[in-house]
This record gives structure tokens, sequence and C-alpha cells, in this order.
């Protein structure tokens, strides 16, 4: 499927502008396209507790699931500049989870694959290993849908 770049990051940054980041003042947005072609997003929102943080790519994971679920195909993280802004290490994982190793991923030198930014990843893969080699078979429901 085609991917808009720069729609993909005019998104990013309008979901920035509505980021809520009174403490740090980085204003962060994320905009990802779905295998459906639907595009959703995710801006910061931070807290008094700084630790409850939640990043932009978590409210735009999160949309993507309230929106009807599927798998994300790229993704782009901009700041309140509308610069691509590579995400954390925690959204690495969290985005493997809703678009895979393949999952594109917007950065100033142009999209790069996912297992680029977080190679070696843990997966459920590795969850279902372990419990079958500790219970000898697999658990009911073990197998993750829509899991990488
Ligand atoms: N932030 C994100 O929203 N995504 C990232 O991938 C990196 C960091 C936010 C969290 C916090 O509100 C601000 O940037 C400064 O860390």
């Amino acid at each position: 499927m085609l991917i808009d770049w720069p729609a993909l990051r005019a998104a990013a940054t309008a979901a920035a502008a509505r980021g809520y980041a009174p403490y740090s003042r980085l204003h962060v947005g994320a905009a990802g396209q779905a295998a459906d072609g639907r595009v959703v997003t995710g801006c910061n929102v931070e807290n008094a507790s700084f630790g409850l943080t939640l990043c932009a790519e978590c409210g735009l994971v999160s949309a993507l699931h309230a929106t009807g679920g599927g798998r994300l195909t790229a993704v782009s993280v901009v700041a309140g500049d509308g610069r691509p802004l590579v995400p954390c290490g925690r959204c690495r994982q969290l985005l493997l989870e809703a678009g895979g190793p393949g999952l594109l991923v917007d950065t100033a030198e142009g999209p790069v694959t996912l297992s680029i930014l977080l190679p070696a990843a843990f997966t459920g893969t590795d969850l279902a290993s372990r419990r079958e080699a500790r219970d000898g078979s697999p658990a009911p429901g073990s197998t993750v849908k829509e899991a990488p």
C-alpha cells in the first residue's frame, strides 16, 4: 500500500499540537497508517507524577485498537516542530506488537523498518516457548492473535 509520508507527518504534527506536556514542554504527536488505510493518531500526556507519562505512541496504539484494530504499516512520530523523533525504547516494543518488525518508521533520513530500531526483540513467541518448556504443551490460548 502506498504511504503518503508528508500526510502522515502532518497528522502527527497536528496531534503534537494537542499534546499535554506542561512539565517537559516537549509536545509529541504520533500518526500511524493501518493496513486498511485508516490513519490513527496519539499525543503525549504527562502527569505531575512524572513516571506516569504516556508517550504519544501509547495513544496511537490505543486509537488503533479503539477504532477497529488491525496492523500498523507505517508510523510517524514528531515533536511540536514537525520534525521526526525516534520512538523511545518502550514505544518501540509497543509498536512491534502493533505492526511487527516490518513496520516502517519515519526518520529524518527516511523510513526504516522497526527491526532496525529494535533488533532481537522479545515477543509473544518467547512467552509461548517458555510456557511450553515449563508446562510441556502449549497452554490454552497461548497463540496470541495478531502478535508478530
Ligand atoms: N515522548 C513520547 O511521546 N514518545 C517518545 O517516543 C519519546 C518521548 C514524550 C514523553 C514525554 O512527555 C516527553 O516526550 C519527554 O520525554
